[in-house]
């Protein structure tokens, strides 16, 4: 974990980036738009823009013949403002022509259809035309700006994800496969549980990816061809990036992750605990669906805090925020435009969960084409004047001021683990409730006691060292394997406190169960032993008693046989009455919990606050408030920077115990403040 005392600058920057994708390829008939975007970059107090993004067919429109005199100008005149450039590699989309001329860089589906021209970030991972002119593309991309002044990062293609089951991505999945089976095919049948409904094989050809025409039932292969869809993105992005490491190896590197959005959960299908490692910096591109009528501001608000606290805890340095709009998308389900106030709120979010930037999607609206409505600094008015605009420009000079900030690091004594590969499988699952799994979302549900109590938390991931933390919490993990159950033992034996749940310990790597009741040594950590999972419909409800407090549990109930352990909470109803629904047990110099049952917030709220104060974790700073403000902060050697956050659309009093300086206007603070709806205070103590 960075300490305190050290900062990081994650680009060639060492200030708050503001800016965002630019593409000026969309307006080259128009130099009188393009001189407008240099006057109103500086308006808006923006420093920094992407170029180049899907750029290829400018850069070039036919093949061989490159055309980079509009780009060389647009990046010199964004210099000369004083304006950064982070330039892109064009993979995310290709022209017309290579298409045409070399089909094999266009994706096959998993019906095994051949897709069509068209769209973007459709490409095949493997097709070796494709991977040698991207990287052709990319080595003249480095030749020519590699050591422009400028550039301060590498923004590799684009959103990577997808899969591609091509004959040439077939073939690499069994190379991969031989490889990770050491070409011992035995091996492959016994992960994969060859022998159930006579799926053994016989030769390697007979592997195929998955697919809803074939093999779907084989959980072993699922989750290898997942493994092997990420690794071959990596494959893809090493190959992308071998030019620009020789050229340029001083400019930092990252590609931008994405999230699901419509439950606002981490990105599923690309593991990003792998891919972070080879990037340099982790960015992403939020688009919360703000004002939406089905939660309140404040869950969604904790559900962003998870994600950033995920996707900065791959690298413990800051992230950037790659993506966001200053008003609205044009993809969600309704496009409402982000209310005053909403705009500077949610960016400040971003900040104190550990970015370095605020950028757009995208600097100026589309004429045409499907974006065209999709929310920009500059609006088809091409003006300064209007509401967006303004707020923009607030945002930057809010940045402008929050130069101490850049660099600095969210020290935590608790985390969460999320873990791709346990998603994966936990879907695949044909047990259980088919819609009720949740795993994301039960995180989230563990991680907002934290959120509401300003207390930080990692989310990181079952690989990443568990010695730093004080508590440990790993709900839901299906999937584990020995070395992390080994991994857990120690942290334990050494002084950590661990909570795990219900549906945890249950397969291996290859997704095959664990014989012979809970594996041992969790039986011996926790001391009990879980016998049963109740499922339950989406209307029953049972209760658990905690304390001498009722709380309402739904879809999951462990049944346990308690060995060693203490009772903490018995199940009300049903065969399992009066039956241990939560344990603890002190082991080594540590303590572990088990939660066997999906339980209410109010659970979460009064179990996570009795190990708070049992541990002396502490908020990040003493200040009280009510619930939707959130308190977050960057800390740097001699001060922290809080960033203090009005998730509701009422007025909210917050006390400061000590006085603090505002960093915005400088003033004093002490005592009593009211934050008005989406308000947020930045200060430092
Ligand atoms: C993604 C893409 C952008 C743009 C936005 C729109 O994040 O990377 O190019 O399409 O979505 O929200
Ligand atoms: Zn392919």
């Amino acid at each position: 974990m960075l300490s305190k005392q050290h900062k990081k600058y994650v680009t060639k920057a060492n200030f708050m980036l503001h800016g965002g994708d630019y593409n000026p390829d969309q307006w080259l008939d128009h130099p009188d738009i393009l001189a407008d975007d240099i006057k109103l970059m500086q308006l808006a107090h923006t420093n920094t823009f992407s170029l180049g993004i899907f750029a290829w067919s400018a850069l070039e429109p036919e093949e061989g013949v490159y055309h980079f005199e509009w780009l060389d100008k647009v990046i010199n005149d964004i210099h000369s403002y004083g304006g950064k450039v982070i330039l892109a590699t064009p993979s995310g989309a290709r022209p017309a022509w290579m298409s045409q001329k070399y089909p094999e860089v266009l994706r096959v589906n998993e019906r095994r259809e051949k897709q069509l021209h068209g769209g973007r970030h459709n490409h095949c991972f493997t097709s070796p035309v494709y991977r040698e002119k991207t990287q052709a593309m990319n080595r003249l991309l480095a030749e020519r700006y590699g050591d422009h002044p400028a550039i301060i990062m590498w923004h590799i293609s684009n959103e990577y994800g997808g899969e591609c089951h091509c004959d040439y991505c077939q073939e690499a999945f069994r190379g991969w496969l031989k490889e990770k089976y050491n070409e011992d095919l035995k091996a492959l049948n016994d992960a994969w549980w060859g022998p159930f409904w006579s799926h053994t094989i016989s030769d390697w050809s007979q592997v195929e990816s998955p697919s809803p025409i074939g093999e779907n039932a084989v959980h072993g292969l699922n989750l290898d061809w997942r493994r092997f869809v990420t690794d071959q993105t990596i494959n893809f992005f090493e190959n992308e990036i071998v030019p620009l490491r020789e050229i340029s190896p001083d400019i930092p590197i990252t590609t931008n992750f994405m999230a699901d959005t419509f439950d606002l959960i981490p990105f599923q299908s690309l593991d990003y605990s792998k891919f972070a490692k080879h990037l340099d910096v982790v960015s992403w591109d939020a688009y919360p669906a703000w004002h939406n009528d089905w939660e309140s501001t404040a869950n969604l608000a904790m559900k962003v805090g998870f994600i950033d606290d995920l996707y900065r805890s791959l690298k413990q340095q800051p992230f950037l925020l790659m993506e966001s709009t200053p008003s609205l998308v044009n993809w969600h389900e309704v496009n409402k435009a982000k209310r005053p106030g909403m705009h500077l709120l949610a960016s400040m979010q971003m900040i104190a969960h550990g970015s370095d930037s605020i950028l757009y999607f995208q600097w100026r609206k589309s004429r045409g084409s499907s974006e065209k409505f999709h929310g920009a600094v500059v609006d088809h008015d091409n003006s300064s004047e209007n509401r967006v605009f303004k707020e923009v420009a607030e945002v930057g000079k809010t940045l402008e001021k929050l130069g101490p900030v850049v660099g600095t690091n969210r020290p935590a004594d608790v985390a969460i683990v999320y873990d791709w590969e346990n998603n994966w499988a936990l879907n695949d699952a044909q047990g259980y409730g088919l819609s009720s799994k949740q795993y994301p979302q039960t995180l989230q549900q563990h991680y907002r006691t934290f959120w509401e109590n300003d207390i930080p938390v990692d989310v990181i991931t079952k690989e990443q060292d568990f010695s730093n933390y004080k508590l440990l919490i790993v709900p839901m993990l299906y999937l584990v394997n020995e070395e992390t159950i080994a991994r857990l033992k120690a942290f334990v034996e050494n002084g950590g406190q661990l909570v795990m749940t219900y549906i945890s310990g249950i397969v291996n790597e290859h997704d095959l169960t664990y014989l012979g009741g809970w594996h041992h040594d969790l039986q011996e950590i926790f001391g009990i032993n879980p016998t049963e999972t109740d499922t339950l419909y989406p209307s029953d409800r049972n209760y658990v008693t905690f304390r001498n407090k009722k709380y309402e549990l739904k879809d999951y109930a462990t049944v346990i046989d308690v060995h060693a352990a203490t009772t903490e909470a018995t199940y009300v109803e049903d065969f399992y009455a009066n039956r241990a629904a939560v344990t603890s047990q002190t082991f080594g110099k540590g303590k572990t919990y088990y939660i066997g049952g999906r339980l209410e917030e109010k659970f979460h709220e009064d179990f996570y606050l009795e190990l708070i104060t049992e541990l002396g974790i502490q908020p990040v700073a003493k200040v009280k408030h009510g619930k939707g403000v959130s308190v977050q902060a960057r800390q740097a050697a001699d001060r922290d920077y809080l960033f203090i956050m009005n998730f509701t659309e009422e007025q909210q009093n917050v006390t400061f115990e000590k006085s603090v300086t505002d960093l915005v206007t400088g003033e004093t603070l002490e005592g009593e403040i009211t934050l008005q709806q989406y308000q947020v205070r930045i200060v430092a103590q």
